[in-house]
């Protein structure tokens, strides 16, 4: 290998493990929550000083409305406040953020946050925020095949538009497939996460819950990525 690190263009994050890492201090389960959104934001200006030009964040699955309402209705808060007070730095870093997922059934508080901050960084352009809220893969799919059917519906479109580049250009966002996957905390699993975009991406799973996931996790990240081989179905 040489020197010169390649940084993935488009980074997929599963930050997961926050309830683990409270919970094993003895903390609350939302303590969790908060720490991460520390280390959430310092991994962000760092990936913008790497030059990573998209990452997309799993926030909230569409399967996290299941846990017990305390538990989301703090999760709701805590996305409404970080949006209107502590996302000064995608602004100082000119990063651009973006919302995946269905709006329904968010609480309108933290859709108005969500709208306020997609507006304010609309013009910026250096690395993307995709943030997954409310998201899953099969929800995304199906929404963009139900968009398509209208179009077809309206003499937009004909059958023979729709390839897999139309396809994707239509899901939530026009964003390049996915390089690199990261999912903390030890599972191995997608969790409904881009499944589409994902399609050939390299996959990480380090066993540190992500309150833990610092600038020297993800150089180990980095690292490891930069030893993958990818043949996208050809030989090398
Ligand atoms: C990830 O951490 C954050 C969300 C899913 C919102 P978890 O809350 O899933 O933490 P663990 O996996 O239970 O430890
Ligand atoms: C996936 O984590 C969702 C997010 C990290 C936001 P979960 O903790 O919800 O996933 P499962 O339930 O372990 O598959
Ligand atoms: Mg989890």
């Amino acid at each position: 290998m040489n020197n010169k690190v390649e940084v993935p263009n488009h980074i997929g994050l599963i930050m997961d493990g926050n309830g683990r890492w409270a919970q094993e201090r003895g903390f609350a389960r939302t303590i969790g929550h908060k720490t991460a959104v520390a280390t959430l934001k310092d991994l962000c200006i760092y990936m913008a000083d790497l030059g990573v030009r998209y990452a997309s964040l799993y926030a909230f699955s569409t399967e996290n409305f299941k846990r017990d309402n305390k538990e989301v209705d703090f999760l709701m808060n805590l996305f409404m406040n970080v949006f209107n007070k502590e996302f000064n730095f995608v602004k100082e870093k000119k990063i651009r953020v973006l919302f995946s997922g269905r709006r329904e059934p968010l609480p309108n508080n933290v859709l108005k946050s969500m709208d306020k901050i997609v507006e304010e960084t609309k013009n910026n352009n250096d690395l993307v925020l995709n943030i997954c809220l409310n998201y899953g893969s099969h929800a995304e799919i199906i929404d963009t095949a139900k968009k398509l059917c209208n179009m077809y519906k309206n003499g937009e479109i004909e059958l023979k538009d729709i390839t897999e580049d139309f396809f994707q250009r239509n899901l939530y966002h026009d964003l390049p497939p996915i390089d690199y996957v990261i999912r903390t905390s030890g599972e191995l699993r997608l969790s409904n996460f881009m499944m589409y975009q994902a399609s050939y991406a390299e996959f990480y799973f380090p066993k540190v819950y992500f309150p833990d996931f610092n600038r020297k996790e993800f150089d180990k990240a980095l690292e490891e990525y930069n030893n993958r081989d990818r043949r996208f179905g050809g030989i090398k």
